[in-house]
């Protein structure tokens, strides 16, 4: 109970329609069940100490048929209709947005449908508030789960297959996600940022991630990724880098964090990022580049940080 305590990640303190309904029906089936176990032990521990009356016999009996038989099949037939009412209020397959979401080892593809076409990035997911997002979810190699712990339940992500999950926000916020399914090495660091809005903030953002870069082709920063080979893995729309292997990084700058929703987006992290990617996140595919320093790595970093 307790690991589930504190913080953006705490399900128990809900700010979305599903994780609400969910929340309700724990709190019920808590309550209920101390209740329920206290009268329970109670008349346990009174029958260990009292001699029941003969004359009282049909009494007892009555009571055997009525509190062991009769009320716990009202009580757990009410809740078994009350929970699949939940269970259809909470899933849909239908959505004021569609948001395709592919687990990735160790991060998030993410692609919002729009009628434009699709808008792709990655590890941050921004949603407008009091609408249903319907995200489509998948897998690339091994089995994710997605959650948004203050939102809503969580869903697995399976190669081969999609899952589909609907959440609601209620509260604009940054709301913490993560991958609920041990998935290898750095699953533990497969986290991203589910940031709610205004809608009006998300649709100018949503506007803004669909446009291309603005990269300078004399941008010195640029060259050194180009030299690097960083494009051969990494797409950013507007030049010729169109890596389909990680995270798209046309908006890089502009997601609040780096790596995957663990380091804060500042340029000694996406210095340390290049340099010691191991350091940083044990296991991925991408490479380290320690022999980058000086003006070389200047350069590429503030390049990155320029992708706003
Ligand atoms: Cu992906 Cu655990």
């Amino acid at each position: 109970v307790l690991s589930g305590c504190a913080g953006r990640h705490n399900w128990l303190a809900s700010a979305g329609e599903e994780a609400h309904r969910v929340e309700e029906l724990f709190w019920v089936l808590l309550v209920g069940a101390a209740i329920i176990w206290t009268g329970v032990i109670g008349a346990a521990v009174y029958a260990q100490r009292r001699q029941i009356d003969p004359s009282l016999e049909k009494q007892a009996r009555r009571f055997i048929v009525w509190g062991g038989a009769v009320l716990p099949t009202v009580l757990v037939g009410g809740l078994l209709i009350w929970g699949l009412v939940i269970l259809r209020d909470i899933t849909s397959d239908e959505g004021d947005l569609t948001i395709r979401v592919d687990g990735e080892r160790w991060w998030w593809r993410v692609i919002y449908e729009t009628p434009e076409g699709d808008v792709v990035t990655a590890n941050e997911i921004r949603l407008p508030v009091g609408q249903t997002a319907l995200f489509r979810l998948t897998a690339d190699d091994v089995i994710h789960s997605f959650w948004v712990p203050a939102l809503g339940g969580k869903m697995d992500m399976i190669p081969g297959r999609e899952t589909q999950l609907a959440l609601t926000p209620r509260k604009t916020g940054n709301w913490g996600g993560l991958c609920a399914e041990f998935c290898g090495g750095a699953h533990a660091l497969m986290r991203f940022d589910a940031i709610v809005m205004e809608e009006a903030d998300f649709e100018a953002w949503l506007a803004h991630e669909a446009e291309p870069a603005e990269v300078a082709e004399s941008d010195p920063g640029y060259t050194v990724f180009d030299e690097e080979g960083c494009g051969a893995c990494h797409t950013i729309r507007g030049t010729e880098a169109e890596g389909p292997v990680g995270p798209d990084l046309t908006h890089l700058a502009a997601r609040e964090k780096l790596g995957a929703g663990i380091y804060e987006m500042t340029p000694d992290n996406m210095a340390r990022w290049i340099t010691d990617t191991h350091e940083m996140k044990p296991d991925i595919d991408m490479p380290p580049y320690p022999d980058l320093s000086g003006a070389r790595l200047d350069q590429l970093v503030a390049f990155l940080m320029s992708l706003d």
